[in-house]
């Protein structure tokens, strides 16, 4: 540090000087570094999140929690380990690739969750005396060890959100629905489709094509979007499919448009089988209940839409932003069978997993994503030690009324403390001094104007909690 218009070696600040100084300003103080273990990172793929950046991360997730909360999904809390014998049942092979799986110290086989569905539907098992429908939501981290790219973590978030025991339809809109409600409440309603299928709608049309191994054509009709025209027709003439029948399959995948009209326009292309046409028909409904709930105009029936997850039944959905930019925002669908592999009850089930890693791209891209720093209403400034006491009562009794209120701890000058409000983003300030309080008043500032006022004390709690309310 120099001070400019002398001499450098004049002007250098002594160690103890740029200690005091920094201690000022509210920052850590160094010192020689003599610590090996100053090269331990964060692992690949994992995030430290510091306290302004997890700030906007907690404002989107109350805002996800909070709209499931308002379709009266309940809360709950599960395991972050689990058997790895629950994911080898039905979740694909591609996820149990992926798994942090190790032996524990008792010599069992765990993995840490890489996803929430399966332990959910061990739960529905377990518990007989739910009320039902159960409507479950949950935001917790997952692992998995994918490549590290844009859009995938190894360690995420997810917020699931299900409900088990409807089989209808409008239990397929409601998931839906809330899904839509969170990426209006997040302000990008417009950037955002659903990309819709039916798993039995597009397994029907392809036997009705003379296709008999659909679960292997239905992974490269998941692949499709990733190959040229020719790679998909390659890959389908090594399942064994025709190149005609080819041809077909590449043309009905290819079906994608607004749900109601595109539902219209494959009931006339489609064969007309009963399995097809029962196919239709629920889609049919669930087009008309997603327009009852005024959310029809974000989705898009898309027969291309499979999913790698094993269990799905029915209904699958995926959500991308309209660009076409962004990998998934998010992906769900009907697992019918799934609760019934842990024990003796079949219950049906429906719901998504939310991911935060390619929503937090897309709004930030849209300019969306809340700002990156810590709040506070208020910073209790104390003139003098003398008045420390009343200081930390007053502070006391505004938390008392839910403000976030912080008071000097490190036994600041005034100017010190105030360059501490700042740095916090006080809203407002609260100086408490011996010569207000001889007049049982403080100094409230509003620290963005810098207007101050004198209020009584034993109004100052109403004062601010009626302003900082409005
Ligand atoms: P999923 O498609 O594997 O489905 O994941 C859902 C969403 O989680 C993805 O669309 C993506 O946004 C996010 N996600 C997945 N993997 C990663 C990753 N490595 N890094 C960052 N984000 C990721 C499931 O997990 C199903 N259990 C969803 C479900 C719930 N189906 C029914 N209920």
């Amino acid at each position: 540090m120099y001070v400019s218009g002398s001499t450098a070696d004049e002007n250098k600040l002594t160690y103890k000087q740029i200690e005091g100084a920094v201690s000022k300003l509210g920052r850590f103080k160094t010192r020689k570094n003599t610590n090996s273990m100053n090269n331990i990172t964060s692992l690949k793929g994992f995030y430290d999140r510091y306290s302004g950046e997890f700030s906007s991360w907690r404002s989107v997730i109350d805002t996800v929690e909070q709209t499931a909360k308002d379709f009266g999904f309940r809360e709950i809390d599960t395991p972050a380990v689990e058997r790895t014998r629950l994911y080898e049942v039905k979740s694909g092979e591609e996820l149990l690739d992926q798994t942090y799986s190790f032996e524990d110290r008792g010599g069992r086989r765990v993995t840490l969750t890489p996803e929430q569905t399966p332990t959910r539907a061990r739960m529905v098992q377990e518990r007989k005396d739910l009320n039902t429908p159960v409507k479950w939501v949950d935001t917790s981290k997952r692992w998995r060890y994918e490549n590290v790219q844009k859009g995938r973590d190894r360690e995420f978030f997810q917020t699931d959100i299900d409900i088990f025991d409807i089989e209808s339809v409008e239990a397929d809109a409601e998931v839906i629905a809330c899904a839509a409600t969170i990426y209006r409440r997040l302000g990008v309603e417009d950037q955002v489709e659903f990309l819709i299928n039916d798993r039995n709608l597009l397994e029907s049309v392809l036997e009705a094509n003379g296709i008999q191994n659909t679960v292997e054509v239905m992974q490269v009709i998941d692949d499709k979007e990733k190959l040229s025209t020719q790679e998909f027709t390659e890959a389908l003439d090594d399942r064994g499919v025709s190149a005609a029948a080819a041809d077909q399959v590449d043309q009905l995948t290819s079906i994608r448009g607004p749900i109601k009209e595109t539902v219209s326009e494959l009931r006339g292309k489609a064969p007309d089988d009963e399995e097809t046409i029962e196919a239709i028909d629920r889609m049919q409904d669930l087009a008309d209940a997603l327009e009852s709930y005024g959310v029809a105009s974000m989705c898009r029936l898309d027969l291309s839409i499979v999913r790698g997850l094993a269990y799905y039944t029915g209904l699958v959905f995926e959500a991308f932003d309209t660009e076409g930019e962004l990998r998934a925002l998010f992906g769900g669908g009907r697992y019918d069978d799934l609760v019934g592999l842990f024990g003796d009850r079949e219950v049906s089930a429906v719901g998504f997993a939310f991911g935060y890693s390619t929503t937090r791209e897309l709004l930030k891209r849209e300019q969306k994503w809340p700002t990156e720093e810590i709040s506070t209403d208020v910073f209790v400034a104390n003139v003098s030690d003398s008045v420390r006491d009343e200081a930390l009562d007053l502070a006391m009794q505004l938390r008392q009324s839910n403000l976030v209120v912080e008071t000097d701890l490190a036994d600041r000058g005034l100017s010190a403390q105030f360059n501490y409000g700042d740095n916090i983003n006080a809203s407002w300030a609260i100086v408490v001094g011996e010569r207000d309080l001889s007049n049982n008043e403080v100094t409230v500032r509003d620290m963005r104007s810098g207007d101050e006022e004198q209020v009584d004390v034993d109004e100052v709690t109403e004062h601010l909690t009626s302003i900082i309310g409005e």
